[in-house]
């Protein structure tokens, strides 16, 4: 027999306030990032190289989960919502099949690549709009995505309930299960000697959507696939950021040493050892 949890006499658990973790862990991490991040406090967080670096990355990625899950309810007399639309791994593929795309994006160096992006696809029917979620006047949409954006918003309440707000039909939330820098934890521990703050994970978004009212459906999806670098130096760059870049000849030196260990050359990419990783894609449909 399991015993009943401590709580209320009634043997319930105690509640947990679902949004207010979320704030912590967000914040958590970000005061992390401010304290040991040289680096930090950058403008745009997706300046440097690292938007083209996403783009990169997101070209050589092959299939989209999200899109093959959305696929069948696109029709040319749509309007898309895409809230933090990145360089645009949806907008390309779902522009062709719809009347109109809405790419809500805050960071300039990303809506530059994404406007290339969407030029170099000859597209005329993407709005960009600079800004950020949930500061945003747009009209109602007939499906919503917001893909891999919530890790980094403290505020997630009004975020989720302003997206439910502007859908008229279906609305999609992806977000990991898992925390991405998973096979570098040991060595941010080793490097900085303190763990990594966690980012919230899709079971804190199911929770959160629970204490909102917001119950919908499930589906997990592969995160990553195919993730690799095109080469030792470009994963050193990358995983040197993970860290938060740690500053010295020495953390340069061991980041080296740990990717020559971890690194394997696959069909020309360099590839970090890890277990397959998984994202959650929260979705609901409003029927109005
Ligand atoms: C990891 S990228 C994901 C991009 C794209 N959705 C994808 O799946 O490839 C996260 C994006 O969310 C954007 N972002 C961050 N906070 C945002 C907010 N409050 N509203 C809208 N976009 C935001 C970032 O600028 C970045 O482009």
């Amino acid at each position: 027999m399991i015993s009943p949890l401590p709580g209320d006499p009634a043997g319930q658990p105690p509640e947990i306030d679902h949004v207010a973790r979320w704030r912590t862990l967000v914040r958590a991490r970000e005061e992390q990032g401010r304290r040991l991040d040289p680096l930090h406090g950058r403008p745009d967080p997706w300046g440097g190289d690292r938007a083209a670096r996403f783009r990169h990355l997101v070209s050589e990625s092959g299939p989209d989960a999200l899109f093959a899950l959305i696929r069948p309810f696109l029709r040319p007399d749509l309007t898309v919502l895409d809230v933090g639309a990145g360089v645009g791994r949806h907008v390309i593929p779902i522009a062709p099949l719809v009347r109109k795309v809405i790419a809500v994006e805050p960071s300039t160096a990303m809506r530059r690549e994404l406007q290339d992006v969407v030029h170099a696809s000859g597209l005329a029917n993407v709005d960009v709009i600079a800004a950020a979620w949930p500061d945003v006047d747009v009209t109602a949409a007939d499906l919503v995505i917001c893909s891999h954006v919530v890790y980094v918003v403290a505020e997630i309440e009004p975020f989720l309930r302003r997206l439910a707000a502007v859908c008229r039909g279906r609305c999609y939330v992806t977000c990991r299960w898992t925390q991405r820098e998973a096979p570098i934890l040991p060595l941010f521990e080793e490097v900085w000697g303190e763990p990594r703050c966690p980012e919230p994970t899709f079971a804190d978004l199911l929770g959160v959507a629970d204490q909102l009212g917001l119950r919908g459906q499930v589906t997990t999806i592969p995160f990553g696939a195919g993730r690799g670098f095109e080469s030792f130096e470009a994963a050193v760059a990358a995983i040197k950021a993970d860290l938060l870049n740690p500053p010295g000849a020495a953390a340069d030196a061991r980041i080296r040493e740990y990717l020559a260990g971890h690194l394997r050359l696959r069909e020309g990419r360099w590839v970090l050892e890890a277990p397959p990783m998984f994202a959650g894609v929260l979705w609901w449909e409003t029927g109005r």
